[in-house]
């Protein structure tokens, strides 16, 4: 048995009990993981066809970002109204969650909204997709959720165009274990949350791929869900287990939380399939899905190997298009 074996059990077991017999709400949590997280994207995923030529090798022209702290921002120049948190959310992996985090929240930016975008997920995807070099970082999420650091002492300002970055490291995947313990443990991200509202006019959380205490976290500190589906088999698969605890938080916690919109991700027209499967979902769905549609292009799984958006690497791309649209939508949709 491993040190991390007898301190999983130490830490996990008993808490449970504490947790019901305080009368606290009981949200179902899956189990934390013992191992670094999986990598997440199955091989198949990695888009595979040839229309698009890749103009430049993966990783090469990589410019990592200087590491600011919150002091160093620039101005805001408008007066932001009301914050609006919202979740991108669904426990499976490779539906596009961080690529939709990462470019949302840059057009957004580039549209001249104040956007924080924090990454929840231990494999720092929308960390690295933004140019931070995570080996650089002292701190990250991980230090506001079991350490009480400010969650302002870990934003890194203007990452892009009016958007700031919360990143994860490695040390995230720790927080789902270390959480089972602590007091208030579905109320960390709300509570760092809290403070900064006001100051963005979106804030966006990136959420790791699976319904631990860390997603739980970020449906407790959410006013709305984004949820992508990927249009491919299985599409609609965990969709009921993820609205089920939406349901329970939103009973128990947090009364307001709603779908804000469901995204339709890696659309290929060409297929039958991606077309069924974008029909059913509006079926299921009804208008809360976007009406932009995010189509598969390899330059939005490129962009990421540079540290910067879509906005950026292609701008003239129908990636780029379909994102600067959906952040249309996200404003008018209030
Ligand atoms: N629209 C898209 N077209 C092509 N590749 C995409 C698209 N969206 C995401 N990808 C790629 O698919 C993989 C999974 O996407 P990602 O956003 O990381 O999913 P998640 O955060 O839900 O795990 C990544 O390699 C990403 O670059
Ligand atoms: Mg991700």
């Amino acid at each position: 048995m491993g040190i991390f074996d007898s301190f999983r059990r130490d830490k996990h077991e008993k808490p449970i009990e504490d947790t019901s017999r305080n009368g606290e709400i009981e949200i179902e949590v899956e189990e934390p993981v013992e191992e670094a997280p999986e990598e997440e994207i199955p091989e198949e995923e990695v888009p595979d066809f040839q229309e698009e030529e890749s103009t430049s090798p993966y990783g090469k022209g990589v410019e990592m970002k200087p590491i600011r702290s919150y002091s160093e921002k620039k101005p805001v120049n408008h007066v932001i109204g009301t914050t609006k948190v919202i979740a991108i959310i669904n426990q499976k992996g490779g539906v596009g969650k961080s690529t939709t985090a990462v470019n949302l929240s840059a057009a957004l930016g580039e549209m001249g909204k104040q956007v924080l975008l924090i990454d929840l997920d231990p494999q720092g995807n929308a960390t690295s997709g933004l140019g931070i070099e995570k080996n650089q970082l002292s701190h990250c999420i991980y230090d506001v959720l079991l350490a009480d650091t400010p969650l302002v002492d870990v934003i890194i300002p203007d990452v892009s165009q009016e958007l700031d970055l919360v990143p994860a490291t490695i040390n995230l995947a720790g927080a789902e274990v270390e959480l089972v313990s602590e007091m208030a443990r579905e109320n960390r991200l709300k509570d760092a949350i809290g403070p900064m509202r006001g100051k963005y006019d979106y804030i966006f959380i990136d959420c790791p791929p699976s319904l631990g205490l860390l997603t739980v976290n970020s449906l407790v500190a959410a006013d709305k869900l984004i949820i992508p589906i990927q249009t491919e088999f299985y599409a609609l698969e965990g969709v009921t287990k993820l609205l089920e605890s939406m349901k329970r938080v939103k009973n128990r916690l947090n009364p307001s939380l709603d779908i804000f919109g469901i995204l339709l991700t890696m659309y290929d027209g060409r297929t039958t399939l991606s077309r069924q499967v974008a029909a059913e979902v509006r079926n299921f769905f009804g208008d809360q899905v976007f009406e932009t549609i995010i189509p598969r292009t390899v330059k939005l799984s490129e962009a990421p190997s540079y540290g910067i958006p879509i906005t950026q690497y292609d701008p003239q791309g129908k990636g780029a298009i379909s994102y600067v649209n959906l952040a249309k939508e996200v404003i008018e949709r209030g």
